[in-house]
């Protein structure tokens, strides 16, 4: 019975050239990284997005990583990022030494709340890194502001945010370095990958060095030195040409795509308003100075208890439904640097109250009304 089939919370969906170009760089005989696809999933980040440079990498987490290396992060150094964000966001900068100083998130956004910004920076701090939360932009003019004060680097983890606005300018184009994901979870995806993007052309350089292994290679292949070698630490953070090209039939589907997933947060939104607003459930807020690439679509329910029994009324209805994050202060790693209960309380509420429904590309509009038809028969 169709009632019953089971709506998952994330299917990847393919814009139709994938085994084609999939196919292609097969045939090409170049399936390592850095071939023609590569090269094309470039050009359209440089060009849309207006960036200096664009590298491919293998996840966000890598793309972080390297941000890490890049700034050159040592032992003891501070980084801010928020506690609602996911591990790899501290954890890059964790692997080369550092020490993560959690700051709490706003209410509205769910973004890091800038107003407490300046209080957690230290002689130690090395960098700043926002997390657009669901492709909503932080307040990247105070939070810019603040940083030039302190002459302080900018790291946006955009992993949610491609395509995503704030004041009509493109997230991850704020920092010196940003983050995205492609994930599949992700509105546009290979499985695993990501992106580094560099807007400071003085991290280019060392940046394709430190993707290729510590090697000059890249020079090497555009005739700049006439043999490739170890010159810098490094890792392998190139992906294959089978992910770019995979990754490059999404990219030209960017309109198609974001139509889809615009379609799908406006009707969540506007058939559950009346619902939300009776139960004291907050919808996902996007300000005027923000132009969000519907990523996701969340509930703030009034409690944990509420949460679990939605969780558990849309499971028995076979919707699946998911909640992130857990505060990294909370988190056992967390613990080790210090973090206690009560020091980010807006990301200890959220985290019990927050959750995440279906939302693929291919959601089918009357998967989603039997979705937003569940949730109206949970009164709590
Ligand atoms: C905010 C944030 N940063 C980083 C990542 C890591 O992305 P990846 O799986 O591409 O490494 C995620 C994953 O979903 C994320 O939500």
């Amino acid at each position: 019975m169709a009632h019953n089939r089971a709506i998952p919370f994330n299917r990847p969906g393919l814009a139709g050239n994938e085994s084609r170009y999939l196919a292609e760089a097969i045939s090409r005989g170049h399936i390592s990284g850095d071939g023609e696809f590569t090269r094309k999933c470039h050009a359209f980040f440089e060009q849309a997005l207006g960036l200096h440079k664009a590298l491919l990498t293998t996840s966000c987490t890598h793309a972080l990583e390297m941000m890490a290396f890049l700034l050159d992060i040592q032992p003891g150094d501070e980084v801010i990022l928020p506690s609602f964000t996911f591990v790899s966001t501290a954890n890059a900068f964790v692997l080369r030494g550092a020490r993560p100083v959690f700051i709490d998130i706003r209410q509205d956004t769910l973004n890091l709340d800038e107003r407490q910004l300046e209080r957690l920076i230290s002689p130690r701090t090395k960098a700043i890194v926002p997390v657009h939360y669901a492709g909503v932009g932080c307040e990247m003019d105070v939070i810019v502001k603040i940083a030039e004060k302190h002459k302080i680097p900018i790291v946006e983890d955009n992993a949610h945010g491609l395509f995503g606005k704030y004041r009509g300018r493109y997230l991850g184009t704020f920092g010196c370095m940003a983050a995205q994901s492609f994930h599949e979870t992700k509105n546009f995806t290979c499985g695993e990958g990501g992106a580094l993007f560099i807007n400071d052309s003085r991290y280019v350089g060392r940046a394709e060095i430190i993707r290729e292994k510590g090697t000059n290679r890249n020079q090497f292949f555009r005739g700049q030195v006439d043999k490739y070698t170890w010159v810098d630490v490094g890792s392998s953070y190139l992906p294959s040409e089978l992910l770019a090209a995979f990754l490059y039939a999404q990219l030209e589907a960017r309109e198609q795509i974001q139509c889809k997933r615009r379609r799908i947060w406006e009707y969540y939104r506007e058939h559950l308003q009346a619902w939300a607003e009776h139960h004291g459930v907050r919808l996902p807020l996007v300000p005027e100075t923000c132009e969000q690439p519907y990523h996701m679509f969340y509930l703030l329910l009034p409690s944990l208890e509420w949460r679990q029994g939605l969780i558990a009324h849309l499971a028995a209805r076979q919707i699946l439904s998911v909640f992130h994050y857990l505060p990294l202060h909370l988190s056992p790693m967390g613990k080790k640097f210090g973090g206690k209960p009560g020091d980010c309380p807006v990301t200890e509420t959220v985290s019990d109250r927050l959750l995440r429904l279906p939302f693929y590309n291919d959601l089918a509009e009357a998967d989603q009304a039997r979705v937003v038809e569940a949730i109206t028969e949970f009164h709590g």
